[in-house]
């Protein structure tokens, strides 16, 4: 069986998540669905990257340990991906023992061939983002990545040969265009870090304790991205004595992460694993950012932050995962605001899909409530409908492939739209007045209920609950495979539909505005 490798970054536990820091992990979670439906052999990763001084600051604040302080909050973090039907594989803590050392042991062998050695560190650091800057790369003379002040700092300090890899990464660009995605990112690394020239990076502290030690040299801490990185591979076992999920699964066959950190993973990452001797991800996505009402990114620092578990307790997880997806490009940014999403909610989730599924139960109950005939009519209104549907699953998954989440859901619903229309051109109501009309009415239903079947295989990577809904109604047991969704007419007659309860309730407009106010 073929195997898939999907990763998230790993979240700082630093205070509760919200809506943009979510975007990332329920996109990873629809792909490692859709690849699982596929029959992919699937390993999706996420977890918490728990070490540095920010953390340890907070919990100095907090008046905690930092381990007692990540350990709250990871709690938390793990309850929220229950809520949002997150199915990951593994959750990594950078502060599990195994993860913790491997680090040593990857850090060990870089400086014993060389790739690491020790100097001094004379610079400017950023305490919120864990990165050091070079004074040419503030922007007035602040953090280029959060604008805020920067601290002078000066340390003894381990240091890792990433200037010798620069022309190597540019081959690694340029023998591997899909390596960087979408390729706006490729230029941007390539302008801004690359050409410039790359430092060494330095890689280890000695102003604060709560880090991985360098177990060779007391008082060192490991870097906090190289511990972070490197989690892509110590969670598949590597440096552990036993390596069998890293000879399974690595390299990875994507990596999602924010583009504010594509310069990590596609410059530093790619460098360790040259250093080590390891096989190299096959891609890295920089997905954009969810911006606040205001056009701010949404952070906490900015102050324009959405609580994720109570939106999804007020319009339904599936509601919430629907509009990450649909409403944004995944490349892109994209604005949020509970109105957007009650419109969402709304027109597509309510009208489109929610009409279809339960008009069509209720009228599959009304006039085959026995089960689906087997003689059925054909009649002028059904090629159209028919030809849209056996392209539909096709063209969502050329989408998937490439990771337009919005592009896979615009198709589908392309479908389901179709289908509604169908509803209205063939009006099964007048059919069923008549005895001689029922063959053809037979065959309206049926075809409906073969529509809304594709769709609960086409949704289930994006909004499983209300797929697994769709599925009990045409009575067809909730797993089901990707190939189902491609094929037409695989409904077998005799099928009982049972009526279902609105999918998707019709949201008020005023309640949005309430929403608006205090979520
Ligand atoms: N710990 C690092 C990642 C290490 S990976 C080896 C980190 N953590 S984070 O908690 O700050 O961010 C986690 C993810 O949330 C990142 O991919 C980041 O881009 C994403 N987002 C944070 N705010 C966001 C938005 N407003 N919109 C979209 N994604 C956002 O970075």
């Amino acid at each position: 069986m073929s195997t898939f490798y999907i990763t998230t970054p790993i979240y700082y536990p630093s205070g509760n998540l919200h809506i943009g820091n979510v975007y990332p992990t329920v996109a990873a979670d629809a792909m490692a669905r859709f690849k699982r439906l596929q029959g992919f052999d699937v390993f999706f990763l996420t977890g918490t990257d728990e070490h540095g001084q920010k953390i340890e600051l907070k919990a100095k604040e907090t008046g905690v340990t930092p381990k007692e302080y990540v350990d709250g909050i990871v709690a938390g973090i793990q309850a929220l991906w229950e809520t949002l039907n997150i199915s990951y594989d593994q959750y990594i803590r950078t502060t599990d023992g195994t993860h913790m050392a491997a680090i040593q042991k990857i850090f060990r062998r870089l400086f014993d061939a060389g790739e690491i050695y020790k100097g001094k560190y004379k610079g400017l650091y950023c305490t919120p983002c864990e990165s050091f800057w070079t004074e040419s790369q503030l922007v007035n003379e602040k953090c280029p990545d959060c604008g805020r002040k920067v601290q002078p700092a000066e340390e003894e300090a381990y240091f890792f040969r990433l200037s010798k890899y620069a022309d190597k990464l540019l081959a690694l660009y340029e023998e591997n265009p899909e390596f960087i995605q979408p390729v706006s990112r490729k230029n941007e690394m390539i302008q801004n870090f690359i050409k410039p020239g790359l430092e060494d990076l330095c890689v280890s502290r000695t102003s604060f304790t709560w880090g991985i030690p360098v177990d060779f040299d007391p008082g060192h801490v490991v870097y906090v991205w190289l511990d972070a990185l490197a989690n892509y591979i110590t969670a598949l076992g590597y440096e552990s004595g036993d390596d069998s999920l890293y000879k399974k699964f690595w390299p990875a066959d994507v990596h999602l992460v924010g583009k504010e950190i594509v310069r990590f993973h596609t410059i530093i990452w790619p460098a360790m694993l040259m250093a080590l001797g390891e096989p190299l991800p096959k891609k890295v996505f920089g997905h954009g950012w969810l911006l606040g009402v205001s056009g701010d990114k949404m952070s906490k620092s900015v102050g324009n932050v959405v609580d994720p578990t109570a939106l999804c307790r007020h319009y339904s997880v599936d509601a919430v995962r629907y509009f990450l997806l649909r409403e944004i490009p995944f490349g892109s940014d994209g604005q949020f605001s509970n109105a957007a999403l009650v419109s969402r909610i709304n027109a597509d989730l309510a009208n489109d899909l929610g009409n279809l599924v339960s008009r069509t139960a209720a009228m599959a109950d009304k006039y085959f409530g026995g089960g689906l005939p087997e003689e059925r009519h054909s009649g002028p209104e059904d090629g159209s409908l028919i030809a849209l549907a056996k392209e539909t699953g096709q063209k969502a998954e050329e989408h998937l492939e490439r990771l337009e989440f919005s592009l896979a859901l615009t198709e589908i619903f392309r479908l389901v739209s179709r289908s509604n229309k169908y509803i209205d051109e063939t009006a099964p109501w007048q059919l069923a007045k008549n005895e001689e009309t029922k063959p053809r009415l037979a065959a309206v239903i049926y075809n409906l209920c073969e529509s809304v079947r594709l769709a609960g295989v086409l949704l289930a990577p994006f909004i499983p609950s209300a797929a697994a809904a769709i599925r009990e109604c045409l009575s067809l047991p909730v797993d089901c495979v990707w190939e189902e969704g491609k094929q037409w007419g695989l409904l077998p007659h005799g099928t009982i539909v049972k009526k279902i309860p609105p999918l998707f309730p019709r949201i008020d407009k005023m309640d949005s505005g309430q929403r608006t106010a205090d979520t």
